[in-house]
C-alpha cells in the first residue's frame, strides 16, 4: 500500500505522458510556451507500463489517469492504455485532455480500454477561447467532445476554470450547454500552478462566487455528502436532479485530508502532491537497474513523506517550481 504518515492511502495514480501542449491556457503556461523536457528525459512507453504495473500490482493503485501537458500528443497513448487495461486487478482508466484530436482518437482509445475522459472547456465563445488559450481551436474541442460521447466514453466530464474578466460570465451558459448534452460539468478554482506565476488570490473566482452565480439560475441542492469520498468536487443536484454540477474549491475548500492521489511526472518523478516541493526519482533508479521491489519501496517512501495539505493560504506557501503541464492534473 501507499500510505502516508497521516493514514491516507493513495489509490489514484495520475501519470503525465508529456509536458507539451497544443494550447497555451493562461492559467497554465505563457503564450510562447515553455522549454519542453528533452526527449531522453521522458519515460518511454515501456517504462511507463512498467511503473504503472508496479503501482497496480504491488502498491494498491486502482485508478490510473493519464494527463499532460496534452496526453493525446503522445503517439503511444493507445498502446499505453492497452497495456494498462491488461493489468490485474484491472484499474479504472481515464484521461484528462483538452479534447483536440479526440474526435479521431476516442474510438480507438475506447477499444483499447479507456473508461472515461475529462475534457477541459472554459468557454463557448471562440473569441474568448483565443484570448484564454492563445490558439483558435474551439471547434476541435467541441468535435472532440462529440467524439467522446459517440464512442461511449461516458459520462463525459468537463473541467472549467473561470478567470475574472475573461470568462467568469460564462458559468451559467456553460452549465446550460452541458445540461443539454448530458455532459457533467465541474468548475475548478484556479490554483497557483501557472509557469509565469501570474496567479493572485484576488483574481481567483471562488467556489462561493461560482455557486452564487449558478444559484441565480438553477436550484442547487447538495448531492448526498457521503458520496463525495475522496473526490475533490462538491456535487450539487440541479433543479432536483438527476443532473449534477461539481465545484472544486481547491483553494478555499481544500480536500487534502481525504486525498488519495499520487502523481508521476512525464520524466519519471513521483510527486506526492500537486504542490510538493520535493520529488522522488524513479526514472533514474529504473535506468540504473533497480528491481521492481526496489522501485516499489522508493515509491512507498515518497508517499510516506506527503505533507498534510497544500497550505496555499499559509503566508509561507511556495508555488512549486514545476508548472501544471509538467506535473499532470
Ligand atoms: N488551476 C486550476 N485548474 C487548472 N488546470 C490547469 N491549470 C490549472 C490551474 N492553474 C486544469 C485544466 C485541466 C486540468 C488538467 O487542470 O483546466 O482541466
Ligand atoms: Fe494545455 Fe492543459 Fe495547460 Fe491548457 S491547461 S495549456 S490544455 S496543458
Amino acid at each position: 500500500m501507499l500510505q502516508d504518515s497521516f493514514g491516507r492511502v493513495a489509490t489514484d495514480l495520475r501519470v503525465s505522458l508529456t509536458d507539451r501542449c497544443n494550447l497555451r491556457c493562461t492559467y497554465c503556461m505563457p503564450p510562447e510556451g515553455l522549454e519542453w523536457l528533452p526527449k531522453p528525459e521522458l519515460l518511454t512507453a515501456a517504462e511507463i507500463a512498467r511503473l504503472v504495473a508496479i503501482g497496480v500490482e504491488r502498491l494498491g493503485i486502482t485508478e490510473v489517469r493519464y494527463t499532460g501537458g496534452e496526453p493525446l500528443l503522445r503517439r503511444e497513448l493507445t498502446e499505453i492504455v492497452t497495456r494498462t487495461a491488461a493489468l490485474r486487478p484491472r484499474p479504472q482508466i481515464s484521461l484528462t485532455t483538452n479534447g483536440i484530436g479526440l474526435a479521431r482518437l476516442a474510438g480507438p482509445l475506447k477499444d483499447a480500454g479507456l473508461d472515461r475522459v475529462n475534457v477541459s472547456l472554459d468557454t463557448l465563445d471562440a473569441g474568448v477561447f483565443v484570448r484564454l488559450a492563445h490558439r483558435d481551436r474551439l471547434p476541435d474541442v467541441l468535435a472532440g467532445l462529440e467524439g467522446a460521447a459517440a464512442a461511449g466514453l461516458l459520462p463525459v466530464k468537463i473541467n472549467a476554470v473561470l478567470m475574472r474578466g475573461v470568462n467568469e460570465h460564462e458559468a451559467v451558459p456553460l452549465l446550460s450547454w452541458c445540461l443539454e448534452r448530458d455532459y457533467e460539468l465541474r468548475f475548478i478554482e484556479q490554483m497557483p500552478l501557472d509557469a509565469q506565476h501570474g496567479w493572485s488570490r484576488a483574481d481567483m473566482v471562488t467556489a462561493d462566487e461560482i455557486l452564487g452565480m449558478l444559484s441565480r439560475e438553477f436550484d442547487l441542492t447538495p448531492a448526498d455528502p457521503g458520496e463525495r469520498g475522496s473526490a475533490p468536487a462538491e456535487l450539487f443536484l440541479i433543479d432536483g436532479g438527476p443532473a449534477r454540477v461539481g465545484v472544486i474549491g481547491s483553494v478555499t475548500r481544500p480536500f487534502c485530508g481525504a486525498c488519495d492521489r499520487v502523481r508521476l511526472t512525464a520524466d519519471g518523478q513521483v510527486r506526492n502532491c500537486l504542490f510538493a516541493t520535493e520529488e522522488s526519482d524513479l526514472r533514474g533508479a529504473m535506468r540504473a537497474g533497480a528491481t521492481d521491489d526496489e522501485l516499489a519501496e522508493r515509491w512507498r517512501v515518497a508517499v510516506r513523506r506527503k505533507r498534510a495539505g497544500h497550505g496555499i493560504d499559509d503566508p509561507s506557501f511556495l508555488q512549486p517550481a514545476r508548472p501544471m503541464s509538467a506535473i499532470g492534473g
